[in-house]
């Protein structure tokens, strides 16, 4: 699938769930946001007849997200029929981590390929005010398991904010010494302006790499090895690598491969656009395949050039992070 800006599509986040465990202030309330009723979200069904469709048009990769994804009853026995798909998809998936110690195997043997965990501190007492959960250790645990089960490369996503975890950066940078991850900072975006922090909180990628320069010997990973958003690094004698993720300065706009669908199941051209298609209500209405495809290709046709971050006509999405999954 080609957009109007020659873009190829090729992978489709579907979010199955808007619950969550944990509440990271930058991404839910902690009270007041009801959750999605049963016969709101999607079935898995129903979801796995979209991903069928997306995978026709030429989806290549299918990444799970949430809310948190493992809050969802029967998630290893749908992954299995996502990559029993005709084609076979690579089948990802993006975690706050502390369900995945207990799931890793299920998960492993379900066809999983890798696994992505946002976690953006390494201190129990901070994780607590992040998260507003216990859970650190669930976390790191998630982390060694899910890398002994061979869900590699795992990537490592910090969102660092100023005077929350900012101070953290060489901690989470130190990691990629010894551990096989792909240790990723990413620019915080307002993605909705009432929930989190103001945009002064944001450590520019910029910040991100001095510190990281200022540490050890920082030798860049071509580009052209890179697939994905983030910028790549790498430590002398390093196991692992580092990764900068630069959403808002350097938007990597002109390289987006992606759709998502919404657990409420709406396609978004983009994290940043309002400009939903409707899946659920022809999915209910008795849709073909035929039918799906053609309003798959209506959203890749609606993707926006780019978004509008830190610009004058920007204005934020109508959807907090956790009902789009990232
Ligand atoms: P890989 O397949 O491992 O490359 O994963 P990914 O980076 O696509 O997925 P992940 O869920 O780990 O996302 C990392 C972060 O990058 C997201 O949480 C966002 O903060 C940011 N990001 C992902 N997609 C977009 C996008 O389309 N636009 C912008 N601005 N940021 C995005
Ligand atoms: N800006 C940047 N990243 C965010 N995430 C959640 N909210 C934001 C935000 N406002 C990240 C999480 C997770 C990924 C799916 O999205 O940390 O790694
Ligand atoms: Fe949950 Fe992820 Fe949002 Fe944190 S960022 S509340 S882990 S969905």
């Amino acid at each position: 699938m080609l957009d109007r800006y020659g873009r190829s599509i090729d992978y489709l986040r579907l979010s199955i769930t808007d619950r969550c465990n944990l509440r990271c202030r930058y991404c839910m309330p902690e009270e007041g946001v009801p959750p999605l009723s049963h016969g709101d979200i999607l079935s898995y069904e129903e979801l796995l007849r979209v991903a069928e469709a997306a995978v026709a048009l030429g989806v290549r990769k299918i990444r799970i997200t949430g809310g948190e994804p493992l809050v969802r009853k029967g998630v290893t026995s749908f992954i299995a029929r996502l990559a029993a798909l005709p084609g076979s998809p690579e089948i990802v998936l993006t975690t706050n981590g502390f369900l995945l110690a207990p799931l890793v195997s299920k998960l492993r043997e379900a066809g999983l390929a890798r696994v992505n965990v946002s976690l953006d501190t390494l201190r129990p007492e901070r994780f607590v005010a992040i998260t507003r959960r216990q859970g650190l250790d669930q976390v790191l645990d998630g982390l060694e398991a899910a890398t002994a089960a061979g869900l590699t490369p795992l990537k490592l996503n910090m969102v660092p904010i100023a005077g929350v975890n900012d101070d953290e950066i060489a901690d989470f940078a130190r990691l990629s010494l010894a551990r096989p991850w792909q240790v990723r900072f990413i620019e915080y975006m307002p993605v909705v302006d009432d929930l989190g922090y103001p945009p002064e909180a944001r450590v520019p990628a910029a910040q991100i790499e001095s510190i990281l320069a200022g540490l050890g010997n920082l030798t860049s990973i071509p580009r052209a090895d890179v697939a994905g958003p983030a910028r790549l690094f790498r430590y002398e004698g390093a196991v692992g690598s580092l990764g900068i993720i630069p959403a808002v300065s350097h938007h990597f706009c002109g390289e987006c491969n992606r759709l998502r669908v919404t657990a409420d199941g709406r396609v978004r051209p983009c994290l940043f656009s309002n400009d939903e298609v409707l899946l659920r209500q022809s999915l209910r209405e008795g849709a073909d395949s035929d039918r799906l495809q053609k309003l798959l290709a209506a959203t890749v046709s609606a993707k926006p050039e780019r978004h509008r971050i830190g610009e004058e006509d920007f204005t934020p999405g109508n959807r907090p992070m956790h009902g789009i999954g990232g």
